[in-house]
């Protein structure tokens, strides 16, 4: 007979017809309620059996994070909280678990703080808060492809391994199979990686923005979805060194187009984890609720989950130009009384996430759209504008600000004529030999387009309310930690 996942049983009708359930034990009161989690919804099914009808062998089996199987029938449940549960017949252990061993783990059932989860991230999604955020994960996984598949969107797999740096900031992981003690040299001392595996120098991709703009340029839609790899030190809740990012990219899309593709585009999914994530976020919200009243009044979030969450879906996305945000910041009440670490002196500064929140959560309190930054803080790809009245130039990039979590999509138009954008990569120094064939490309039909990258893990963060990164992916990846 096959086995049924929980979650639908919840949802049935009592029925005299005899099913079996397989899971793990999270709790054995009294020799008689097993509440089984079989990681299907956040809810356990109270299973009940008869224990004079069980040798004490067994029963003293029935322990914390064992696996079983238990074979009964559904019916009304006399007990509070549920509305069925399993009248058991037989219970059958598949997979022991010694006590004493669980309790040295996470899996003993008791409060545990989310750094000791994470020292133990390979049991970790078997607790109620982590099996939550990595159902809601997978639904936003789900809803993120939904949206381009139904959107006319074509999924480019862009490669993992490149030859170049899409943008340009040098924070690449090296690949190499060459010998690290003995590494062949060239007439000049320096390593020959033209005797490497790829005959030349490689890395992890850092985005795959720059081969998606090709792809767009022949089916005309398209998106990423993938890992990202960024080798910088930042030791922050908001950064990993491997990420998730989605990467739409457009033809014939302008920034407008782009901000309103965004926009759009995050709506879907969090509308989508709110239509079919509820059980994860009533407990999720539930979680934050008590974790809140720990902390001082300042550091509580100023609305709950679910509320958040529909305040998003409800008010458009302000959009303000980088030099508009500069006068806010300017004048704002932290610069002048000098409370911000960097104080914004001047237009060309380039924005901390003080200076990102403080717009986000005390000026505006929305999302926001910046847009048109100064060329020189932004990537060589980026479509440079008419030089402004002062005579200053920017580039057609946006950044969607969130609240509690700064940044979650970066993008910008391209640079679609040919001769700007070669001498904005001379400029800056980006090899022509590299990305010849991104430049090329601007020589056959190139036109107006657009897009941008949403940080999976960023956006899962928001949808969850976890405050860190390295707790909405199962295996964080972060400087000086790469365990499991
Ligand atoms: O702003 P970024 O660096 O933009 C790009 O990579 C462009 N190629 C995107 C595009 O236009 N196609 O990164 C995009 C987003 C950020 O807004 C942030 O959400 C996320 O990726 N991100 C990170 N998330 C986690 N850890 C990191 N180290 C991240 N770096 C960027
Ligand atoms: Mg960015």
């Amino acid at each position: 007979m096959q086995h049924q996942r929980i979650a639908a049983l919840l949802q049935a009708e009592p029925s005299m017809q005899e099913i079996t359930v397989k899971g793990w034990v999270r709790s054995f009161r009294n020799d008689r309620f097993i509440a089984l989690n079989d990681g299907s919804t956040i809810h356990n099914l109270q299973c009940v059996i008869e224990p004079d009808n069980y040798e004490r062998a067994l029963l003293d089996q029935i322990n914390v994070a064992a696996a079983v199987a238990v074979t009964g029938t559904l019916v009304e449940s006399a007990g509070s909280g549920q509305r069925v549960e399993l009248q058991a017949k037989t219970v059958k252990i598949l997979g022991k678990a010694d006590p004493e061993e669980v309790a040295k783990t996470i899996l003993s059932p008791k409060r545990h703080k989310l750094e000791t989860l994470r020292e133990q991230a390979h049991l970790r999604v078997r607790t109620n808060t982590f099996g939550a955020v990595m159902r809601v994960r997978a639904a936003l996984s789900f809803a993120v492809h939904k949206y381009f598949q139904e959107n006319g969107f074509y999924q480019a797999h862009t490669p993992i391994i490149t030859g170049s740096d899409a943008e340009g900031a040098g924070e690449m992981f090296r690949l190499s199979t060459l010998d690290p003690k003995n590494p062949p040299l060239d007439e000049d001392g320096n390593i020959d990686y033209k005797q490497d595996f790829f005959e030349k120098e490689s890395n992890l991709t850092v985005s795959g923005q720059l081969e998606a703009e090709t792809y767009a340029m022949g089916l005309g839609q398209v998106y990423t979805f993938g890992p990202t790899f960024r080798a910088e030190n930042s030791n922050t809740s908001r950064h990993l060194a491997e990420f998730w990012m989605i990467e739409p990219e457009v033809a014939f899309n302008d920034l407008d187009a782009n901000m309103d593709l965004s926009e759009d585009f995050i709506k879907y999914v969090v509308k989508y984890a709110l239509d079919n994530c509820k059980d994860d976020l009533d407990f999720l919200e539930n979680r934050l609720i008590q974790e809140d009243k720990s902390k001082p009044q300042a550091e509580r979030s100023p609305m709950e989950l679910r509320k958040k969450l529909e305040f998003i879906l409800k008010n458009n996305f302000k959009r303000v130009s980088y030099t508009e945000a500069i006068d806010i910041l300017k004048s704002s009440k932290p610069n002048k009384k000098k409370k911000f670490k960097y104080l914004i002196e001047e237009w060309g500064a380039d924005l901390q996430s003080e200076h990102e929140r403080y717009l986000v959560e005390k000026h505006f309190e929305c999302p926001v759209i910046l847009f048109d930054y100064p060329a020189n803080i932004k990537a060589f790809y980026m479509r440079l504008n008419d030089p402004d009245s002062e005579g200053r130039e920017t580039v057609r990039a946006m950044d969607i600000l969130f609240p509690g979590i700064g940044e979650i999509i970066g993008g910008s138009q391209r640079e679609e004529r040919y001769d700007v954008l070669k001498e904005k990569m001379d400029t800056m120094g980006i090899p022509e030999e590299e990305l010849w064939w991104y430049l090329e490309t601007r020589k056959f039909g190139s036109v107006t387009h657009s897009g941008f990258g949403l940080g999976f893990e960023r956006l899962v963060m928001f949808v969850t309310g976890m405050s860190n990164i390295r707790d909405v992916i199962p295996y964080p990846r972060t400087p000086g930690n790469a365990e499991f």
